[in-house]
């Protein structure tokens, strides 16, 4: 059986040489204790026994609630101060800390009049950990993904001549939260014409006009893990140009998923849908890497860039989203979320692809 998360991550204590991990961040915190935090939460991970999380007054009771195998703490000191005193309570001179996630208000409260306090950064240890996934952690992507895919039957069946993306996204995003998804995994993409050319573009008044593609790239979230999907419609029959894109970047998706499994370098999983744009001619407006890792965060490790130095290996939820962006034109996206096994993948969303005309 797979070693708990706490487990997981305590061995980066023994790895890093340090004394215990410190957490500030509300990810981290929660991959952990499993508590969604407001703001001003710490966890400490010792090297032996329960991680201690401090929390304010008011989250007290719904943190004993939902934090699991964690021992809870009040605070109502100063933040920094009651850090400051737990770490020194458990003899931590030594801490580990993810870098990307701390403040350098902290650090510098932290290191305020102590001589003998250090930090390492754990950043990369964390990442890599959060990046294979359990079995729990793995049905709560699935959930998401499936709520997700709601959200596609209900953008195909409002979609009509003169709504407006911003309409269409809160008809997406009711029925994500009718459907049990607390939160949003991301501002929700509804990009219709010109405005598909630019990937992260936020659903605007634009009304949708025959003719049109429209790139939809929604996640839901369920028991704090996030689904990614994204698929590119049509309303009504677009030009000769768009279907060729449209058909070039699912070839690139398909090539790429075909070829994903466990041993591949990321980096290689990005030039192979790369490869099959250059066919077509439109490599040059493929503008951003071919995935990343989903979880509790909507990007985590592994990239799958062509900067990447990462193997994938069992257990990593990848997504696999090539895509064309031509300024003026308008763009195309797809994008799935792929499971990596012992033997290969498995794709874990079914919503069809192919949704042009
Ligand atoms: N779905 C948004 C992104 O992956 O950037
Ligand atoms: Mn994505």
């Amino acid at each position: 059986m797979a070693k708990p998360i706490v487990e997981r991550v305590r061995e980066i204590i023994e790895k890093r040489n340090v004394d215990c991990l410190l957490f500030t961040d509300l990810s981290n915190i929660f991959y952990i204790s499993r508590f969604k935090g407001f703001e001003g939460i710490a966890l400490i991970v010792p090297k032996d026994g329960a991680p201690k999380l401090y929390v304010p007054k008011l989250e007290y009771e719904r943190a004993l609630e939902e934090s699991k195998n964690t021992e809870v703490h009040v605070y109502e000191e100063r933040f920094e101060k009651t850090i400051k005193e737990a770490l020194e309570e458990c003899k931590c001179n030594k801490v580990g800390l993810p870098y990307y996630k701390v403040s350098f208000w902290l650090i510098s409260a932290l290191s305020k009049n102590s001589d003998n306090i250090k930090f390492v950064d754990i950043s990369k240890d964390i990442m890599s950990v959060r990046s294979v996934k359990t079995f729990e952690e793995i049905n709560a992507i699935k959930k998401a993904i499936k709520i997700t895919e709601i959200g596609f039957a209900v953008a195909l069946e409002s979609l009509r001549e003169g709504i407006r993306e911003l309409e269409l996204a809160a008809k997406i995003e009711y029925a994500f939260k009718t459907n049990g998804s607390l939160e949003v995994a991301f501002p929700s993409i509804v990009a219709s014409g010109t405005n598909s050319a630019l990937p992260h573009a936020i659903a605007s008044t634009k009304p949708i006009r025959k003719g049109e593609l429209i790139v939809v790239d929604i996640g839901a979230k369920y028991e704090g893990y996030c689904g990614d999907l994204t698929r590119t419609l049509s309303l009504g029959s677009v030009s000769e140009k768009l279907k060729d894109i449209f058909y070039a970047v699912l070839e690139a998706q398909k090539e790429a998923i075909k070829n994903i499994r466990p041993g591949i370098k990321a980096s290689e999983a990005d030039s192979i849908a790369r490869n099959v744009l250059k066919e077509y001619g439109y490599e040059k407006y493929f503008i951003h890497s071919l995935g990343h890792g989903i979880g509790v965060d909507i990007h985590e490790f592994p990239r799958l860039s062509s900067k990447s130095d990462e193997i994938l290996k069992p257990g990593m939820v990848v997504t696999v989203e090539p895509g064309v962006y031509i300024k003026g034109l308008g763009g195309v996206r797809i994008e799935d979320d792929v499971l990596i096994t012992e033997s290969g993948n498995t794709i874990l969303s079914t919503y069809p692809r192919d949704l042009i005309i």
